[in-house]
């Protein structure tokens, strides 16, 4: 089982005295794609001129724009709301970058009291993610928040 208190201290450190954003994101991606087992994709989309265009990531070319309310991560996006799907295969609209993905969790960001983009992970494993992978995670997103709220 991850130790989601460890990852969040790792990635303080790493923040640390950052205020460039998108080294604080590259980072995070790669502190979460090199932790977390199983994962083929992690990374994350941020709202720029009205739609969620790709930003730093690790794993297979995505694509660059997802129109709020389009896949996972514009549903999550557009309900403000933390989305695990443990079978993206039975997810209306998801959008399939990686036919490998087979389990995701899309966990909106907010900066400056709005949203900033979301934090994007998939799995090539059906039920990848348990519900203490989302406890744990939406604690290392709001640990990124913090950081990302110095920045850039
Ligand atoms: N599957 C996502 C698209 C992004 S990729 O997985 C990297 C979605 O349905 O929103």
């Amino acid at each position: 089982m991850t130790d989601y208190k460890m990852l969040c201290a790792q990635l303080a450190a790493l923040t640390e005295g950052v205020d460039e954003r998108i080294s604080n994101l590259a980072n995070a991606a790669a502190l979460l794609y090199h932790t977390l087992p199983d994962l083929n994709w992690a990374g994350f989309y941020l709202l720029r001129r009205g739609a969620l265009r790709l930003g730093p990531f690790l794993g297979r070319p995505a694509c660059v724009r997802i129109p709020l309310d389009r896949g996972v991560c514009g549903t999550a996006a557009a309900r403000g709301e933390t989305l695990l799907v443990p079978d993206v295969h039975a997810f209306p609209g998801h959008i399939a970058c990686d036919a490998a993905s087979a389990s995701e969790l899309v966990i909106p960001l907010q900066v400056g009291g709005a949203l900033y983009g979301v934090l994007d992970l998939d799995s090539p494993k059906k039920g990848r993610f348990t519900e203490a992978d989302r406890t744990g995670l939406e604690a290392f997103a709001r640990a990124l928040e913090t950081a990302l709220e110095r920045g850039e």
